[in-house]
């Protein structure tokens, strides 16, 4: 697995940053404070969706975006696995519900643009279809074999 590009938004310090991997080693340098443990801790995200640091996803959100009803931080990794290339976004969501001071918070994940749940579906669908024509192709098998 390759990993060829990142994309953060409103994810810890950082409002926007787009990296491009090469397809080399990569060291970050820099002096303190500067982002380089963020950058390791977004890839360990869309890795393990979990962060290293913190046991609350809400303190991954950029404290220093304005306030907004909906607030949104977003991961997104470009990568190569077996020769394709996908697209994996984590969203963490903070909403503001009407007269209620309390956010309320989520996390949605997405696979080449679809929600995690329904990628797997897709696998799942895919399979069946799979297996369907296998079985088509069995039997048809079968039946050339009871002619001859
Ligand atoms: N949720 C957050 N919102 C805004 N800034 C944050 C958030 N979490 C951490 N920071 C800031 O990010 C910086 C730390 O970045 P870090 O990746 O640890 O830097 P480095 O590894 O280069 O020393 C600190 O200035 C810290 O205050
Ligand atoms: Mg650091």
């Amino acid at each position: 697995m390759y990993l060829k590009r990142l994309s953060l938004t409103d994810f810890r310090a950082f409002s926007r940053l787009d990296i491009e991997f090469p397809r080399r080693v990569i060291l970050f340098t820099g002096a303190n404070a500067q982002g380089k443990t963020t950058i390791l801790e977004a890839i360990s995200y869309l890795a393990n969706f979990s962060s290293f640091h913190v046991s609350q996803d809400r303190q991954l959100l950029n404290f220093n975006m304005p306030v907004e009803p909906i607030m949104v931080g977003r991961i997104i990794g470009e990568f190569y696995s077996r020769g394709r290339e996908h697209t994996l976004e984590v969203r963490f969501i903070q909403e503001y519900n009407g007269n209620s001071n309390q956010a309320r918070f989520r996390k949605q994940v997405l696979l080449d643009g679809y929600p995690r749940e329904s990628a797997i579906s897709m696998v799942i669908l895919m399979w069946l279809v799979f297996c369907l024509k296998c079985r088509a192709l069995l039997k048809a098998r079968h039946l050339i074999g009871v002619l001859i």
